[in-house]
């Protein structure tokens, strides 16, 4: 029973028999496999829309690094597509918008997503489900609403967020408008996801740590809150990538775990979270050090979030040219030493 599985009791606050581990882009291009798969489809849309070959890099991670969970292969971005702005991945800059919001009158081209106007992602968590059979555990997840506002409005990656951080400054009604849509749309693509088979959720803020806290609370916390809110028949993790100051409000939120990152002292974070299952948190860097260091710092890991309501991970997702002995270094030092406290 996938229900009996350590990632799902240990989201539940449950002792387990090993601090059960997967990490963030554990599907990607540090993996020969997947570049394979990659190399196939042609293209990185091709991939994420086609779920057969979805499945078949979502599996990869289970197989070759022995992690306990898989993570269903999509991206965050395919919500403002569903919604109505696509995306283009480009080779060597990532995500990019052709077209981007930048006033009301661009509302009017977007909509509420529906769940099955996500039908390949839905399609690709049953037929992966399928093939696990029962192994581990699936994840299923959606980027925050103010993570995705921002990638709509500035149109790609951007180092500051000045032209999302500016809607937000001048144009807070609309903003406003704008999230709220994102977040009904995020809600019915979950909701989705776990109709289909996702075992539990993540939600990704990864630009949560380029606001303020008050701004924090008004434009990311708030439909955070909704989302967690919408969701009840699976555990919720929430992660947002640089929000240290929103520790003791995550306390607050109806989600089971807070992802952290790797400037987040562990101890102190305990503090601040009690009521919480945490996951993280080694700095993906940590991996390019030998078999030893990775050893010594996976240990070091674990001695600070002790033994229980711990899901190993890092602080944020692998970088391709980390090396997969590395990684797998990581998940068998978690299990094994883990294992070796109870
Ligand atoms: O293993 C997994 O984690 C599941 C797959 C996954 C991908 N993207 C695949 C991907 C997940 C969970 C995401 C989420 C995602 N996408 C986030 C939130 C997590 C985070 O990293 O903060 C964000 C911000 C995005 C947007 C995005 N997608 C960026 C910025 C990039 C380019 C950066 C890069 O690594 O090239 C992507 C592309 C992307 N998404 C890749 C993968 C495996 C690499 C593209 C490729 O294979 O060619």
């Amino acid at each position: 029973m996938v229900s009996e599985h350590p990632l799902v009791s240990a989201a539940r606050g449950l002792p387990t028999a090993h601090t059960p581990v997967w990490l963030m882009r554990q599907a990607g291009r540090i993996l020969p496999e997947y570049r394979r798969v990659r190399a196939m489809a042609g293209d990185f849309r091709t991939l994420v829309n086609t779920p057969e070959l979805a499945a078949e890099v979502t599996i990869q991670p289970v197989d070759i690094l022995g992690v306990d969970a898989a993570i269903i292969f999509s991206d965050i971005l395919v919500v403002p597509e569903a919604m109505g702005l696509r995306y283009e991945m480009e080779e060597s800059k990532g995500p990019v918008f052709p077209k981007r919001i930048v006033a009301p009158t661009d509302l009017a081209g977007l909509h509420v997503a529906q769940a099955d106007e996500l039908h390949y992602v839905l399609d690709a968590i049953r037929l992966t489900k399928k093939e696990i059979n029962g192994r581990v555990p699936l994840i299923g997840f959606a980027g925050a609403p103010w993570t995705i506002f921002s990638y709509m409005v500035e149109g790609g990656g951007s180092k500051t967020f000045s032209q999302a951080k500016k809607m937000l400054y001048t144009q807070p009604a609309f903003s406003h408008a704008l999230l709220e849509m994102i977040t009904e749309s995020t809600i019915n693509y979950l909701k989705g996801q776990i109709l289909a088979g996702a075992d539990i959720v993540q939600i990704f803020d990864s630009w949560a740590g380029i606001l303020s806290p008050a701004q924090y609370a008004e434009f990311s916390l708030k439909y955070i809150g909704r989302i967690c809110d919408a969701i009840d028949s699976v555990p919720t993790i929430v992660f947002a990538k640089g929000a240290f100051f929103a520790r003791g409000e995550m306390n607050k939120m109806k989600c089971q775990v807070v992802g952290l990152d790797w400037n987040m002292d562990i101890v102190e974070s305990r503090n601040l979270i009690p009521g919480k299952v945490l996951q993280g948190n080694l700095d993906p860097c940590a991996l390019y050090g030998s078999l030893q260091d990775v050893k010594a710092e996976t240990k070091k890991m674990i001695d600070a979030f002790g033994p229980h309501r711990h899901i190993a991970n890092l602080g944020h997702g692998l970088y391709p040219d980390i090396e997969v002995d590395k990684v797998r270094c990581f998940v068998d030092t978690v299990k094994e030493y883990s294992a070796s406290l109870r």
